[in-house]
């Protein structure tokens, strides 16, 4: 009996010390609750990234200080002159939008721990710059003048903060465990994991609805940092106690959290099909880069073409999923003339085809892709697309839906596409008689009704 009151009155205690233990458990969400919670994004597929930092001035990747092993000494400079006069978050915001982005998530902190926000527990943000604004502030209410949905990236990882312990990805790693130790004696774990959900708070309270919110990223192991380290699982419960239709990446290391991650991110790489958990296809967005840094990198030349980032996107819709396009603006505050040249070339297309990819995803078992094509379809309107990426000299065949069409048009123009059923009953094939010439459009789609 005495036992059992000691423990109930420590239990009491604990709860006390430990508020954010009390917190609410995550929310429990059915799969069709949690399916019309991201039905605006799964709608969408295509989005921006923006990754804008001090890093922007090096220009040598956002990963400068970590690459170069700088200390914060070092890496100051580009505090005291960062400076972007040419900011304006309406251009950004209608360029997003020319090129049919429907969504913008803008790196709020990165990895060198630098605040675009007005933040009151740190000095080391934009309005102490030059600068002197916040610039999520701006950022937020000029892409929501444009009717796109706001998200955050917020990284977990800082370099700059005194108390973040110096792990095997930080700028001042080494090379033995007593390095480590010397250098991380007095910094505290406990301070930063509160340092995180304060600003977490900020962001999810002083800005107004945030549509998603991107924590990046977990590297458990030795000399690592997971789901601990970071106190994971109440900063997922405090964002979604803040923002309850907040969607949120997988990087916080909860995989195997129920409620632990809304859509899982495949980086810079082309998925083979629909990723799944447990034989479960899951939501997905893959993030790509124009030319590999993800922050402003002037002398990098490897850039994808229009019609290479046209089929990343129409490839993602094609296997049911995302693509969050990522932008390094320069430190004065613009996008860079190739970046602006990419979305223009997008948005011509997307102006014409933008039917082929909102609302759309896999093709239903059945429909075979001929070679040289992508297939989306749309399950509201019943509608196939065929992305045609090589034209074809004057025909294509489609197997075994002869059966299912209605009617062929080019998606661009709205011009019919006749087509020939095959002679051969049982194939069930079709035959599409295409103009010789390609249309002037990147990628031709076909837009077939199906009965
Ligand atoms: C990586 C990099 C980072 C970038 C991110 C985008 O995790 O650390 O620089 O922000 O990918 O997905």
């Amino acid at each position: 009996m005495k036992t059992k009151s000691i423990f109930t009155a420590l239990l009491f205690l604990f709860t006390l010390i430990t508020p954010q233990y009390s917190i609410a458990q995550l929310p429990k969400e059915t799969e069709a609750q949690k399916a019309q919670r991201l039905k605006w994004w799964t709608d969408a597929r295509f989005g921006m990234f923006i990754h804008w930092g001090l890093y922007a001035s090096p220009a040598r990747h956002e990963w400068v200080k970590n690459a170069e092993r700088m200390t914060n000494e070092q890496y100051q400079k580009y505090f005291e002159v960062f400076n972007p006069d040419m900011y304006d978050p309406h251009e950004w915001a209608k360029m997003a939008k020319a090129a049919g982005m429907k969504y913008v998530v803008l790196t709020a902190k990165h990895h060198e721990g630098f605040c675009l926000f007005d933040s009151k527990f740190t000095d080391y943000k934009s309005v102490n710059t030059p600068y002197g604004k916040d610039i999520i502030k701006e950022y937020v209410e000029a892409f929501r003048a444009e009717g796109l949905k706001v998200g955050f990236y917020y990284s977990l990882i800082d370099w700059h903060h005194p108390d973040y312990t110096i792990d095997r990805v930080h700028p001042l790693r080494q090379a033995s465990d007593s390095a480590y130790s010397r250098l991380n004696k007095g910094r505290d774990m406990n301070k930063y994991r509160e340092y995180i959900k304060n600003q977490v708070r900020e962001l999810l309270t002083n800005y107004g609805e945030i549509s998603i919110i991107w924590f990046d990223f977990s590297f458990p192991g030795k000399n690592g940092k997971g789901r601990s380290d970071w106190d994971s699982e109440n900063i997922l419960k405090l964002a979604r106690s803040l923002q309850p239709g907040i969607i949120v990446d997988d990087r916080l290391d909860l995989s195997d959290v129920e409620g632990g991650w809304d859509f899982t991110t495949p980086e810079q790489v082309k998925v083979s099909k629909w990723p799944e958990v447990n034989g479960k296809r899951v939501p997905w967005e893959t993030c790509q880069t124009f030319s590999g840094s993800w922050g402003y990198y002037r002398d990098e030349t490897s850039w994808k073409s229009p019609a290479q980032l046209l089929e990343l996107l129409i490839e993602s819709v094609s296997k049911g999923g995302n693509l969050l396009l990522n932008v390094g603006p320069t430190a004065r505050g613009v996008f860079d003339y190739r970046a602006q040249d990419r979305l223009k070339s997008m948005g011509e297309w997307m102006k014409y085809n933008y039917r082929s990819i909102y609302g759309c995803t896999e093709a239903p078992a059945g429909f075979t892709a001929p070679a040289n094509t992508l297939l989306t379809f749309n399950p509201v309107t019943k509608r196939l697309y065929v992305h045609l990426l090589a034209y074809p000299m004057g025909s294509l065949t489609l197997s075994g839906i002869g059966d299912k069409v209605k009617y062929i048009q080019f998606l661009h123009d709205a011009s019919e596409i006749k087509f020939d059923t095959s002679e051969d009953r049982a194939k069930n094939d079709i035959t599409l008689q295409l103009p010789v010439t390609k249309p002037l459009v990147e990628i031709p789609v076909l837009e077939i009704y199906l009965k």
